[in-house]
C-alpha cells in the first residue's frame, strides 16, 4: 500500500533520510519521515499516509501515530496553503500578541482553527516556539516572523497573497 500513498519523490527522500539512522532504528526516522510526506504533499499527513509511513519503515502504526500526535508541527488535518501559527504564551502575551491575533482574525475573517474560504490561510494558536526574545511572533511553514506589529502583518499578508498569484 505504501507505494501508492507515498509518491516516488517522497520515497526517494525517505530513503535518503534513512541513511542517517542505524538500519535497526528506523523508528528514529519517524518524525523526519512525517515531515517529508507533509512537505512534499499537501502540507499535512492523512491517516492513510501515516499507515503507509509505518509500513514503509516497518514499524507499528501506533509508533508512528505516537509521533504524529505528539508534535504539533505534524498536521493531521488539511490546512490553508499558509498555516499561521501564532504563539500566545506568556512572553508573547506580555509583548502584545493579543493585538496581533485580533488584527489577523480581522484581516483574514477567521478564528483559531479555521481556514479562509479561498483555502489560502489557516490560523492556529501555538505554544512557545522558542523565539520569546523577539516576541510577539508567528511561524508559517519553517519560517519565523518576529517582533510583529499590525503593520508587519499587513505587509506579510500582502507578500503571501502575491506569492499565491505566482
Ligand atoms: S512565548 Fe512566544 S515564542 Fe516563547
Amino acid at each position: 500500500m505504501s507505494e501508492q500513498v507515498l509518491t516516488e519523490a517522497m520515497r526517494c527522500e525517505i530513503d535518503k533520510a534513512l541513511t542517517k539512522f542505524p538500519a535497526d532504528r528506523k523508528r528514529s526516522a519517524a518524525l523526519l519521515t512525517i515531515h517529508i510526506v507533509q512537505d512534499l504533499g499537501a502540507g499535512w499527513v492523512s491517516q492513510e499516509q501515516l499507515d503507509a509511513i509505518a509500513d514503509y519503515l516497518g514499524e507499528s502504526r501506533v509508533a508512528i501515530y505516537e509521533v504524529a500526535t505528539f508534535y504539533t508541527m505534524c498536521k493531521r488535518d488539511p490546512t490553508g496553503r499558509y498555516n499561521i501559527s501564532v504563539c500566545t504564551n506568556l512572553p508573547c502575551q506580555l509583548c502584545g500578541v493579543d493585538k496581533i491575533v485580533e488584527h489577523l482574525q480581522k484581516r483574514l475573517k477567521i478564528n483559531f482553527g479555521e481556514t479562509t474560504a479561498d483555502g489560502k490561510f489557516s490560523l492556529e494558536e501555538a505554544e512557545c516556539l522558542g523565539a520569546c526574545v523577539n516576541a510577539p511572533m508567528c511561524q508559517i511553514g519553517k519560517k519565523y516572523y518576529e517582533n510583529l506589529t499590525p503593520e508587519k502583518i499587513d505587509q506579510l499578508l500582502a507578500e503571501l497573497e502575491a506569492e499565491t498569484k505566482n
